[in-house]
């Protein structure tokens, strides 16, 4: 879609991941002069689009932002360093939004001592971050991929620790887990798939340019 519109625009089309964060980040970009008002009314529409400002957005789920901006669906998008970092997709870094701020971290019961001569069992849903980590530490383990409620695994005793996001820590804490290590801290992060990057780099620049300026600094 790399065509003219109406009005000899050029339009970008972006991956909104849905959620609170979309809305935040959605937020940026209307104050950065692309607004786009229905996407603000309560509908189940995916699609939102302003054709003077030359824009259109999607809203998409959270961990698929990055497959549609890899694969030029859609030219930009946001997504969290958790999903880069678990899944590398061929994109661009753009900027770091400071939003959605969170940390990856190892995480069990609260009297964890680690045995280093087992193998340590980690419940996750980001199996190569936690692959990557542990590889670095050179300690041995066991990976078991689960998809949701990673808390659970330890208090069962499915696992010995968890790898997963922790944002206020409540979850953790009313389980009667606590962080162990930290592994990265995370943040929501413009995306932009490569190809789109060269033959719209005048629109995307031109987008990165006045989001930046409405970044809001802690
Ligand atoms: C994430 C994460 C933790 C929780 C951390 O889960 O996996 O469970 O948020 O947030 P907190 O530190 O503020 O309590 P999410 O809500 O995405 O659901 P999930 O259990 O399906 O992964």
């Amino acid at each position: 879609m790399t065509s003219e519109n109406k009005y000899g625009k050029k339009i970008i089309n972006v991956a909104l991941p849905k959620g609170r964060l979309g809305e935040k980040v959605y937020d940026i970009f209307e104050a950065s002069g692309y607004p786009c008002e229905e996407i603000k009314e309560d509908s189940r529409k995916l699609i939102f689009e302003n054709e003077e400002a030359a824009i259109r957005y999607f809203w998409v789920k959270p961990s698929d932002v990055a497959i549609y901006v890899e694969r030029g669906a859609a030219d930009i998008g946001v997504a969290g360093k958790d999903i880069l970092l678990e899944y590398s997709p061929d994109v661009y870094e753009l900027l770091d939004l400071n939003m959605g701020k969170c940390r990856m971290a190892v995480a069990g019961p609260k009297d964890f001592r680690d045995n280093t001569g087992r193998t340590l069992r980690v419940a996750t849903k980001f199996c190569n971050i936690a692959m990557d980590y542990y590889a670095s530490q050179c300690r041995e383990i066991d990976i078991i991929k689960l998809q949701g409620s990673i808390e659970l695994a330890p208090i069962l005793g499915l696992s010995d620790v968890i790898v997963d996001i922790v944002e206020t820590g409540t979850t953790l804490r009313e389980n009667n887990l606590e962080v162990l290590e930290e592994i990265v801290p995370i943040s929501a992060r413009l995306i932009a798939n490569k190809v789109s990057f060269k033959f719209k780099n005048k629109e995307i620049e031109s987008i990165v340019k006045k989001i930046r300026r409405n970044i809001k600094n802690d």
